[in-house]
């Protein structure tokens, strides 16, 4: 266990990241091994009710041309995804109401048949229909916290609750789900004492999954003039995180290889075992610009599988075939 002090000395002190990076790659290489997770994207939805500052795909852009995938198509991009070899499907979407409850269990129920792990990143829903999703078959859930800053989140975030979002994620423990969730690095306003809150949180809370990212500001929004956060520090946060929380599933995040080409490298060798490969239909994928540039846009399905598998050897590492549970 490390203290806040103790974590924020580490976050402003470069003279050890490279220390920093190997340990964290010793942990995560004694407790979850050198195998790497493929987790399949299908983005499915870039409409959003949400106005949070820093995306691209909040509701006040209307530069954006919003798509919904049709159920049907969905499973099918799932289906494409299995038989390309991925054991998680993850399906994500802006908070898009027209997806009914009853809409999402049938595409849970059908993706479910794959015999294959599902995520679902859908944003913040009622506890009862986290609890019909469960049901319905969903092994996992991603809810990013974004920042614990509780003054910061309200400013990024004007019409949401803080406290609605921590609920969520309690519900999701209680629901049964393996629970992700992960903040971003280099917001502005962000202290580095409120990235070693958010690591506190993470830890305290226990959950299974962390993404962190880099902020990266995009044309549309109101942070547009804003710098972008550092591929550094987001790794230097992400490493802390795996040698407090030794057992979890941290992904190497697309925004870091936005930031630099090798940025998803560099966080498999500091931490991380998961990366995300997008598996949406390439049409879709220049209209889900949470961020600009997001590097996934160019990435064909089997091409990419091929891609990945010759870079995950480079580094000695493997391609897992198992779901890639959390190792309780
Ligand atoms: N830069 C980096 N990451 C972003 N996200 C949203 N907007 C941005 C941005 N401008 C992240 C949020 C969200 C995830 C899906 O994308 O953390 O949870």
């Amino acid at each position: 266990m490390l203290t806040k002090k103790e974590i924020v000395d580490i976050l402003k002190d470069d003279s050890q990241n490279k220390e920093l990076f190997e340990l964290a790659d010793k942990v995560r290489h004694d407790n979850v091994g050198d195998e790497i997770h493929l987790r399949g994207l299908i983005e499915f939805s870039n409409t959003c009710k949400c106005t949070c500052h820093y995306c691209g795909l909040r509701a006040e852009n209307k530069t954006v041309e919003r798509y919904r995938i049709t159920p049907d198509d969905i499973i099918q991009f799932a289906k494409n995804a299995v038989n390309a070899g991925y054991k998680t499907i993850v399906l994500q979407s802006g908070e898009d109401v027209f997806y009914s409850k009853d809409i999402m269990c049938k595409i849970i129920s059908e993706i479910k048949k794959l015999d294959v792990a599902l995520t679902l990143s859908i944003g913040e829903k009622p506890y009862k229909e986290l609890e019909a999703y469960k049901n319905a078959g969903a092994d996992r859930y991603l809810l990013r916290i974004e920042t614990t800053d509780k003054k910061l989140y309200k400013a990024l975030h004007p019409f949401m609750s803080f406290e609605n979002r921590k609920n969520c994620l309690y519900n999701l423990k209680k629901l049964g789900y393996e629970t992700g969730s992960g903040c971003l690095v280099g917001l502005p306003g962000q202290t580095i004492e409120s990235l070693a809150d958010d690591i506190l949180f993470f830890k305290e809370n226990d959950f299974d999954m962390i993404g962190i990212g880099p902020f990266i500001a995009h044309p549309d929004t109101p942070l547009k003039n804003a710098p972008n956060g550092s591929l550094i520090l987001a790794l230097k946060v992400m490493s802390i995180i795996r040698i407090l929380m030794k057992d979890i599933n941290i992904p190497a995040t697309t925004a870091m290889e936005t930031l630099n080409p090798k940025g998803r490298i560099m966080a498999l060798q500091s931490g991380a075992n998961v990366i995300m490969p997008n598996v949406t239909m390439s049409k879709y994928r220049k209209k889900y610009e949470i961020y600009p540039n997001k590097t996934c846009t160019n990435e064909e399905i089997d091409k990419y599988k091929n891609y990945i598998e010759t870079k995950i050897k480079s580094i000695n590492r493997t391609i897992s075939k198992d779901f890639g549970f959390r190792n309780i």
